[in-house]
Formats: C-alpha cells, sequence, structure tokens
C-alpha cells in the first residue's frame, strides 16, 4: 500500500494576476518562500531570495515593488528583470540571478516539479 501523500499544488493559475507576481510561503516553515510571476497561461517561480545578501525580497510579507516586468528587492534595491530568468539588472548584485523553481501547470493548477 502506498503511505505517500500526493504534493498539494502550490496554488490556483487564477491566483496570480495575469502579468504579475504572488508570493507563496509554505505551510511548513522549513520549506521555501516562492516568488510566481504570470504570463498568460505561462508561470514562472523562483525562490524569495535575493542573491545578493540573501533576504527575502519582499517589502511586507508576499507584497512585492514590481513594475513592467522587473522586481526590485526591498531590502538593498536590486531589480530583477523577470522575462530575463530573474537576472539582475541594476543594483549590488547586477549579473546575477534569482534561483529558479521548477514549476508546471496543469488544468489550471500551478504544482511544483
Ligand atoms: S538583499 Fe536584495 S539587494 Fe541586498
Amino acid at each position: 500500500m502506498d503511505m505517500t501523500t500526493p504534493a498539494a499544488p502550490l496554488c490556483r493559475l487564477a491566483d496570480i494576476p495575469d502579468g504579475g507576481v504572488l508570493g507563496l510561503d509554505p505551510p511548513d516553515p522549513a520549506g521555501d518562500a516562492l516568488l510566481l510571476w504570470r504570463n498568460g497561461d505561462a508561470v514562472c517561480a523562483w525562490l524569495n531570495i535575493c542573491p545578493h545578501a540573501g533576504r527575502r525580497m519582499d517589502y511586507a510579507p508576499n507584497l512585492f515593488l514590481f513594475k513592467q516586468g522587473q522586481l526590485t528587492c526591498a531590502v538593498h534595491g536590486a531589480t530583477f528583470a523577470l522575462a530575463q530568468a530573474g537576472l539582475c539588472v541594476q543594483g549590488p548584485c547586477r549579473g546575477e540571478s534569482l534561483t529558479a523553481v521548477p514549476l508546471r501547470v496543469a488544468d489550471g493548477m500551478v504544482w511544483r516539479d
């Protein structure tokens, strides 16, 4: 008998505003806080950890400085272009990238792979 618990989806696709971002904290405090970005039916995700100093990038829990596809870390202002795979395009870690998290979207739900 299989005793494993099926993984729960991270969220519904509709929970993420099209063209916008959503922050998710895991139910388990030891899990990863995530940043999700939606572009139509596609979703990309990264760890909510800034490559500059390893801090969360939100200014309040899961609230981000996000404008025109660019996310700015609330700690020291590094700016990441989400359409360029989370590349830092301005600020103290310019040239580094956010850590990508593989996802899949199926039946209107977003799952972590
Ligand atoms: S921790 Fe994000 S810019 Fe410094």
